[in-house]
């Protein structure tokens, strides 16, 4: 799967916004039908983003359209219709607000019928699910699972928090007054464990303080920390700090290389078929190689090379 590090939100009703999102290098655009775009801008939007998706001048990032949730009547018509002027071009759907599998069942068979009649590759298009009230964490198991277009798990932070009234007006910051630990930790843990289980992308949702980078990269550090793929970006301010902070530091990565270099020649017959071995100080077996593909792959996969060799 293609690295999403950095996921820019664009309001699908600003064609300059849009614009600008081209030039930027992030792993992935989407443009938004959902919140960002008022409800009387949802019909002219939807023609900005199927004029915008089919105009040359795109780098290599995922391009991926939010539609409306299904509570509401938009989504279906969203669908049709970027799936239809330009499904080509369209590498996924964001599905927000998602209660349980049925809604994102719905979607596959929609966009199955649309790319039968538009002469698409009927399932190359995925799904982004995102998390954003207290059901569709109960039935995170079965999102997840839905679908095989389910590419991510997306978390959906200011609407999570307004769904199961968690006492705070600030994405990001804890809520005033719980002051012994970190009150996100469950929901980005269950995330992030449906994800592994299922063998998906974890994605972080947005930080809203857009002038504050500082924060944005302490947001940001937090969930790679845990293991998160990647956040999503309001601001092209946020770009540059969220790859940085996605990706493995060049000397874990130098590491993590010398590692699975090391432990493949030792376990070999060559190497004398040894299933623990010391690098330097450290004595590396099976599960120190599992860890240091996990960086490999994810420097690798951001186009990183060794500094060392
Ligand atoms: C994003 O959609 C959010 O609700 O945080
Ligand atoms: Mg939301």
């Amino acid at each position: 799967m293609k690295p999403r590090r950095s996921v820019l939100a664009v309001p699908g009703s600003n064609p300059k916004m849009i614009a600008k999102a081209k030039t930027l290098p992030v792993d992935e655009v989407f443009l938004d039908l959902e919140d960002a775009v008022a409800p009387g801008a949802k019909a002219a939007a939807r023609a900005n983003i199927v004029a915008a998706l089919n105009e040359p001048g795109w780098g290599s990032q995922l391009r991926v359209v939010r539609v409306n949730d299904w509570s509401t009547e938009w989504t279906f018509a969203d669908v049709i219709s970027v799936v239809e002027g330009a499904g080509s071009w369209l590498d996924a759907i964001l599905l927000p607000k998602v209660t349980d599998a049925g809604q994102v069942r719905a979607l596959d068979l929609l966009l199955t019928q649309v790319e039968k009649v538009s002469g698409l590759e009927v399932g190359r298009i995925g799904i982004e699910p995102q998390l954003e009230n207290a059901l569709g964490l109960r039935n995170i198991d079965e999102i997840a699972t839905a679908s095989p277009r389910v590419q991510t798990l997306v978390f959906g932070p200011a609407d999570f928090m307004a769904s199961i009234n968690m006492r705070t007006l600030v994405v990001g910051e804890q809520p005033e007054g719980y002051d012994v630990g970190d009150a996100y930790h469950h929901i980005l843990m269950t995330i992030l464990l449906a994800a592994r289980a299922h063998g998906l992308q974890a994605i972080d949702g947005p930080y809203l303080q857009v002038r504050d980078v500082d924060g944005f990269r302490r947001a940001a550090a937090r969930t790679a920390a845990l293991g998160f793929d990647g956040k999503w970006v309001l601001h092209p301010d946020q770009v540059d700090a969220c790859n940085e902070i996605f990706s493995p530091r060049q000397a874990d990565y130098d590491r993590a290389e010398l590692i699975l270099e090391t432990y493949a020649f030792h376990t070999s017959e060559a190497g004398g078929a040894r299933g623990a071995v010391m690098l330097g100080d450290e004595m590396i077996d099976e599960a120190s190689a599992k860890m240091a593909q996990v960086v490999a792959d994810k420097g690798r996969a951001a186009g990183m090379t060794r500094t060392d060799a």
